[in-house]
């Protein structure tokens, strides 16, 4: 079994690849730090890692990681689609190439990516995609605008091709993490600071939780009861009343 493993030089994705490797699955690894992701191949070394450097809000890089996925010499049965980052900030402020960077790594790669990996999983029957949303997706969220709203497409992106593929063999999980620590907080003000240090979860904790509900054939998963609780509240809650909640809480930031 191989997997292909998206943003795995950090984080989650990193904690994807080591739990991945555990069970002796070998590895194709694709980050930017090309360094990050060579140390890591090393630390693996019970299985084989393939490192794959490569931007994937670049056109012609992202494509390098396309063929690699319908290389039918060397077929790929998991894809975990997990690189992306988030802008924090009110909107019109905010650089408009970061956010163009963010839609192209958060959508548009994980779509390609998909629809590279899907078809020869698809002709065998078997494999599996996991799409790393966020609990942040699932109602508009003023000041993580453009996250926010990726990761609200990664959720109905997954939601629609589970649904096509039930019965096909080819299982697709939707992850929708709460607050992680991870390198994520680096990038911006996710109001991090307002979070008390139990609610948080650990890349281990969601690419684990995430691996167990794949073998499982679950379709989504929030890892963690703290989240599920606020991933509950956020569906239950019309936009209105969530709005007007939201409105007090972040202009405590800005
Ligand atoms: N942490 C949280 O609280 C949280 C909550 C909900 C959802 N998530 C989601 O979980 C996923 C993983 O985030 P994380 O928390 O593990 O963040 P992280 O520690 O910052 O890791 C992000 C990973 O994405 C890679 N990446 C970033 N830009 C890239 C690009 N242009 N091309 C290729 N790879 C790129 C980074 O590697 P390089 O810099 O080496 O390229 C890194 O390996 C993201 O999709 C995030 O939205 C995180």
């Amino acid at each position: 079994m191989t997997a292909l493993v998206t943003g795995a030089s950090s984080g989650i994705g990193r904690a994807f690849a080591v739990e991945l490797a555990r069970r002796g699955t070998d590895l194709v690894v694709v980050a930017r730090r090309r360094d990050r992701l060579e140390e890591l191949a090393k630390e693996l070394s019970d299985v084989n890692v393939e490192v794959l450097a490569a931007d994937l809000s670049d056109a012609d890089q992202l494509a390098v990681v396309e063929a690699r996925l319908t290389d039918p010499e060397r077929p790929i049965d998991l894809l975990v689609n997990n690189a992306g980052f988030g802008t924090a900030g009110p909107f019109h402020e905010l650089p408009i190439g970061r956010e163009d960077e963010e839609i192209r790594l958060n959508v548009l790669a994980l779509v390609r990516l998909t629809r590279a990996a899907l078809p020869s999983m698809v002709a065998r029957g078997q494999g599996g995609v996991v799409n790393l949303s966020s609990v942040s997706g699932e109602q508009p969220l003023p000041g993580w605008a453009t996250y926010a709203a990726s990761k609200a497409f990664v959720t109905s992106f997954s939601r629609a091709i589970a649904a096509e593929l039930k019965g096909s063999g080819v299982k697709v999980l939707n992850v929708l993490p709460g607050f992680t620590r991870t390198e994520f907080q680096d990038h911006g003000n996710f109001g991090q600071h307002f979070i008390p240090g139990p609610v948080w979860m650990t890349a281990e904790q969601v690419a684990r939780k995430s691996l167990k509900a794949l073998d499982r054939g679950r379709s989504e998963l929030v890892p963690g009861i703290q989240y599920r609780f606020v991933a509950l509240m956020t569906r239950l809650s019309p936009w209105p009343l969530t709005r007007l909640v939201l409105r007090g809480a972040t202009r405590k930031m800005w």
